[in-house]
């Protein structure tokens, strides 16, 4: 049996996953395709959500039931005592009291490594700001995995909000460990911020920066389309100025052949055309489902149990 890679840690940042341990949770992901073990029975999730979710939290809670253990938690803070002034290090001190794994997501930046400061027991980053989304990421590979057979050696274009989409960072950080070439299509002003850039530079990773789908080659092998977040934009003119920037449909990318793997986080507005749902290579719906059976991974490593 090959080591845990997950024993004893947190999932806070895909910049703390090298390229093994990335390969490693992934083999162990399979096994829970049709995992009918109650491998957590007595264990409780706590499902800390303190900005909004449908897949994230959805699935971390399938997950944990489907492992036959249990889950408390919150889907925002209103009615928690965060909204009378309690800290959040003091709110995950309680948790830990009341759970033996937490997920957390918060609007701000670097959340997910607070909380993992203030409690002894294992926390995964369900999303933190604009900055990592590490499980989508595991569950992104994995799909891909699924689809084409490998994670090594892809052309994949990002298009849309590469400045605040936390998903595009911490799947980027990840394609950099396996040879992947990158197109990075934006309005200049969403823009990959300059310290995922000096990652790429550093890993050596070619990369693109463009302004247009139409400069993405026809041989890519992934388009990971995102959302132009306006809860991010601080200034609403500007979520005006770029809101529909890119809207892909049947004709524009027809140049990409049946063999393009079409990818997107959700949720999705008007940056993907519906009819897009019947294109052999649309990877939305199965994503989403993954999340189910990468979070079952997740949970039963952190907890020792896989
Ligand atoms: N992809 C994703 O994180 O979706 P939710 O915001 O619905 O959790």
């Amino acid at each position: 049996m090959k080591k845990n890679p997950l024993l004893g840690r947190d999932v806070i940042s895909m910049r703390d996953f090298g390229p093994a341990e990335i390969r490693a949770i992934l083999d162990r992901c399979r096994g829970f395709e049709n995992n009918r073990k109650p491998l957590l029975q007595g264990k409780v999730l706590a499902n800390l959500f303190f900005e909004p979710s449908t897949r994230t939290r959805l699935s971390f809670d399938s997950a944990m039931k489907r492992l036959g253990g249990a889950t408390i938690g919150f889907s925002d803070s209103i009615s928690t005592s965060i909204s009378k002034g309690e800290s959040l290090w003091d709110t995950i001190r309680v948790a830990e009291g009341y759970c033996d794994v937490m997920v957390i997501r918060h609007p701000a930046e670097g959340s997910a490594r607070l909380a993992a400061e203030a409690t002894r027991l294992p926390v995964i980053n369900g999303g933190d700001g604009s900055n990592q989304h590490p499980t989508q990421t595991l569950l992104d590979l994995y799909t891909l995995k699924q689809r084409t057979g490998r994670i090594e050696g892809l052309k994949v274009a990002f298009v849309g909000d590469l400045k605040y989409g936390r998903t595009v960072h911490s799947l980027i950080r990840s394609l950099s460990h396996f040879d992947a070439r990158l197109w990075l299509v934006s309005p200049t002003s969403l823009c990959l911020p300059e310290d995922f850039l000096e990652d790429l530079r550093d890993s050596g990773t070619e990369h693109h920066i463009v302004d247009e789908l139409a400069a993405v080659p026809d041989d890519v092998d992934v388009l990971y389309l995102t959302r132009i977040q306006k809860e991010r934009f601080v200034d609403a003119i500007e979520y005006e100025r770029v809101r529909n920037a890119y809207q892909v449909n049947p004709e524009n990318v027809a140049r990409f052949g049946a063999k393009l793997t079409l990818m997107h986080p959700l949720p999705r507005l008007n940056e993907v055309h519906a009819a897009l749902d019947q294109h052999p290579g649309a990877a939305w719906f199965d994503q989403a489902h993954n999340g189910v059976i990468v979070r079952q991974a997740l949970l039963a490593l952190c907890l020792g149990a896989a």
